[in-house]
């Protein structure tokens, strides 16, 4: 019996299928605000960052976030793969060493059966096994469409805490990943790219973000993130407005998927729903985008690279620690001052 493809049992992809931005914040606008303050919950609720901080012990703290997302791929062992490296690469997006996951699986059980969600869970396994750390249980329900995740545990030094609001006007900003995921998933779920494209997204796609921890070492690296679901320009706008500062971002410096690859398909309007959706909710803060610069700057990103920026001083030391892991550099931009009536982010 042929396989079925796993992406023919969800609506969006990988982190494509986040709720809009918008939707979000009325969401979170309905819940009534605790008055209740945790003194020792460094990074909450309040904050659209990567994942919830807790200090526990004079400065040891918890890193606890949750990842989930319906099928990007139609291999099982693959999507387990890559919904586990995008959900333990929060952990690494806030400067901690991951300790421990559990899953969370919605299976339409009568149709897709028990052996193909066992399937995703190895793939799950093997990525956590190359994080280091164990699956250590989880919960699953019977589901109409098809979704898997982990809650991922992890583990920081308050002094290596990275979060997304403290980015310092002069920084340096870099990327660790090529963009494009979101057009080359689609154009897999619409069966028109290449097996060795699907191969090298697929590769690229479960890359971990280990990265972070050593970044989160060196003192001048001042605020990192992870690109997803809200695309490159949308997780950028974020940094800036959380540190009430400004971003010239260097398009050409921005590093891609083959353009070749990205432009056959583009060509064929292959984009995903969300990149239209992450344009209307980002673009007002953007200055005029080019066609192409809407294309792969809104493009949802799945299990994206590392986002991060740094203090001219700590330049060469960052440069050092990605080459040492064998990273390309990728130099995008600039944070600045605030000016009144300039966009948050200049395309340059
Ligand atoms: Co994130
Ligand atoms: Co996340």
């Amino acid at each position: 019996m042929e396989k079925p493809k796993l992406t023919q049992f969800s609506h969006g992809s990988g982190c494509g299928c986040k709720i809009a931005p918008a939707d979000l914040e009325a969401i979170l606008n309905g819940v009534s605000k605790s008055d209740r303050v945790y003194p020792n919950l460094l990074v909450g609720n309040g904050r659209n960052d990567d994942a919830a901080v807790l200090e526990i012990d004079n400065g040891q703290c918890i890193i606890s976030t949750t990842d989930f997302f319906t099928p990007i791929v139609d291999d099982a062992t693959a999507f387990g793969k890559i919904a586990a490296a995008n959900a333990i690469s929060d952990v690494y997006a806030m400067g901690g060493t991951p300790v421990m996951a559990v899953g969370i699986l919605g299976w339409p059980i009568e149709l897709l059966g028990a052996e193909i969600a066992a399937e995703v869970i190895s793939g799950a396994q093997s990525i956590c096994a190359d994080a280091g750390i164990p699956l250590a249980g989880g919960h699953s329900i019977d589901s109409r469409e098809p979704f898997f995740g982990l809650s991922v545990t992890g583990l920081v030094e308050k002094s290596n805490l990275k979060t997304n609001n403290t980015a310092q006007v002069g920084d340096l900003i870099y990327l660790t990943k090529p963009i494009g995921t979101g057009i080359l998933s689609t154009a897999m779920k619409r069966g028109i790219s290449k097996p060795e494209q699907d191969e090298l997204l697929i590769n690229e796609l479960c890359k971990l973000n280990t990265i972070g921890r050593e970044l989160s070492k060196i003192d001048g690296v001042n605020a990192l993130t992870d690109v997803t679901g809200f695309g490159l320009l949308g997780h950028l706008v974020e940094v800036c407005q959380a540190s009430k500062v400004q971003a010239k971002l260097q398009w050409d410096m921005v590093p891609t998927y083959p353009m070749e690859i990205l432009k056959t398909f583009l060509d064929q309007f292959v984009m995903p729903d969300n990149t239209m959706r992450n344009f209307k909710a980002y673009s007002k803060y953007a200055s005029e985008l080019s066609a192409a610069q809407l294309q792969l700057l809104c493009d949802p990103q799945t299990n994206g690279g590392l986002l991060f920026t740094v203090s001219e001083t700590a330049k060469k030391d960052v440069e050092t620690t990605l080459k040492q892991a064998g990273k390309e550099i990728h130099l995008i931009g600039r944070i600045e001052l605030i000016q009144e009536g300039a966009p948050t982010v200049l395309v340059n």
